[in-house]
């Protein structure tokens, strides 16, 4: 019952979509178990482009089973539209499931996101809107509305009322905007609850049943290990793990069921939104890796803030997730570079640090120290072997492991399925 586990190893944007579309054709289920329509995750394959916000990237393959699970969050309008994209598409979504405890973003989640945003002024999180704080808040309050609470309409309009009263009065008396009318929400979700009655399940059940069968299994990770809340940027971050351990929690699976963390990481970093970022280039050079790559956000367009690799931040996404391989995405966004950078520690007052601070007042002072390697003059997208890379390029991504701190298994050379490397086999022959 082999389980691997895709976790985003930076800020996000890693190309977690990518990969999981290719994996997913030899794996039979596709969980998600984390963040909600925040993400956006590319996938180019036979079917065209697509930025996946809610639905697996796993939805592709012609046999997996695709599972939002209870960790992840859903927006239902936002999931109904993919759904209908991607099927007017010509994609099968018959597949498709949706855990009864996932809970569910409501309209208020949405002007509480921006209205907090506002108060945080200088400091805001940049976060994408979308009411992802707000609607986890709740959900650790005890007052999230959970997908199985849209299926009971006498159940949904006892637990919305109480919650929708207090949340009136916040919006009312402290941001003193207008309240919001409890039918018109109630016959909103209700609706939603019709049209996504016949997608939900007990995906324990699933998850636990297709473990029995020995089937494989994908854990398809959101955001990344730097914006997890216990261990990423705090409070620069997003409200869900999107770490392997919460890959655990977000879809009921025992921490000993999983056999597999594959780290994916750029071999730059990129990063959205507010928050500290060591290594970012506020240079030529930061531009010239935003244009190379085209580094806008695939869920809010906003531009990809772009650096040299942090290995200091790698290392310690490597510890907290156990990675057992590593994939190393976007190489060839690299090609043509005379030299590159990779930050090995920081400098912070006047001392050479390795570990990563916990404070962002530390984090904010510390100071990249860089060591310098030679770049490769020719296009990297059609190698298939780790032997077709020029040799600048494999000494690149051989020190990356080194300092990331486990092998690489899989190379990604550009968007598109095939333009991969294999280095070390994860999958089913
Ligand atoms: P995710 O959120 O981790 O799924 O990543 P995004 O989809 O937000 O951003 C990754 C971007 O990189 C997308 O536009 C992908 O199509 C693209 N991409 C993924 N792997 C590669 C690669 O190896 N090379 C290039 N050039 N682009 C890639
Ligand atoms: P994928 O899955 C990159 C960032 C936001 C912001 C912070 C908090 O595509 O890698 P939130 O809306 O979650 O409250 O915002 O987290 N963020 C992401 N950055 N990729 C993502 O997802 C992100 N999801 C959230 O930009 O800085
Ligand atoms: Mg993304």
């Amino acid at each position: 019952m082999p389980v691997i586990a895709v976790i985003g190893a930076q800020w996000g944007d890693e190309g977690k979509g990518k990969i999981v579309d290719m994996l997913a054709e030899k794996v039979q289920m596709v969980v998600r178990f984390s963040g909600g329509d925040n993400a956006g995750h590319t996938v180019v394959n036979q079917y065209g482009e697509f930025g996946l916000h809610l639905v697996p990237s796993g939805i592709f393959s012609t046999q997996a089973t695709c599972v939002i699970a209870n960790g992840a969050i859903i927006k239902p309008d936002v999931l109904l539209k993919e759904i209908d994209l991607i099927r007017s598409r010509g994609v099968d979504t018959s597949r498709l499931f949706i855990s009864n405890r996932t809970h569910v973003i409501m309209p208020y989640h949405i002007l509480f996101d921006g209205l907090e945003e506002e108060v945080r002024g200088g400091k805001a999180i940049g976060t994408t809107r979308k009411g992802i704080g707000p609607a986890y808040a709740d959900k650790i309050a005890r007052m999230g509305i959970r997908v199985g609470d849209l299926l009971d309409k006498d159940g949904l309009l006892e637990r919305l009322r109480p919650v929708l009263e207090y949340k009136n009065n916040i919006l009312t008396k402290i941001f003193n905007v207008k309240p919001l009318a409890l039918d018109e929400v109630y016959n909103e979700y209700i609706k939603y609850g019709e049209r996504l009655a016949p997608y939900v399940r007990d995906t324990v059940t699933m998850l636990e049943a297709a473990l029995d069968r020995k089937e494989w299994v994908l854990m398809e990770g959101a955001q990344g290990t730097m914006l997890d809340p216990d261990f990423g940027t705090y409070p620069y971050t997003t409200s869900s793990s999107p770490m392997a351990g919460g890959a655990c929690t977000g879809a009921g699976l025992g921490p000993s069921r999983i056999t597999h963390v594959l780290g994916i990481f750029k071999a730059y970093c990129t990063r959205v939104g507010g928050g500290p970022m060591t290594t970012e280039l506020k240079d030529e050079m930061g531009n010239a890796l935003r244009e190379r790559g085209h580094e806008y956000g695939t869920t809010t367009g906003r531009a990809r803030r772009c650096g040299w690799f942090d290995a200091v931040a790698a290392r310690y996404s490597t510890i907290i997730n156990g990675f057992t391989t590593a994939a190393i995405t976007r190489l060839d966004v690299l090609d043509g570079l005379p030299s590159l950078k990779i930050c090995t520690a920081y400098r912070l007052n006047g001392k050479t640090i390795h570990e990563f601070p916990a404070s962002i007042a530390e984090l904010e002072k510390c100071q990249p120290i860089y060591e310098e390697v030679p770049g490769w003059q020719t296009s990297t997208n059609d190698a298939r072997h780790f032997e077709d890379l020029p040799e600048n390029a494999r000494r690149y991504v051989k020190r990356l492991e080194e300092v990331i701190g486990c092998p690489a298994s899989i190379i990604s050379v550009g968007m598109r399925r095939e333009q991969t490397i294999h280095k070390i086999n994860i999958l089913p022959q």
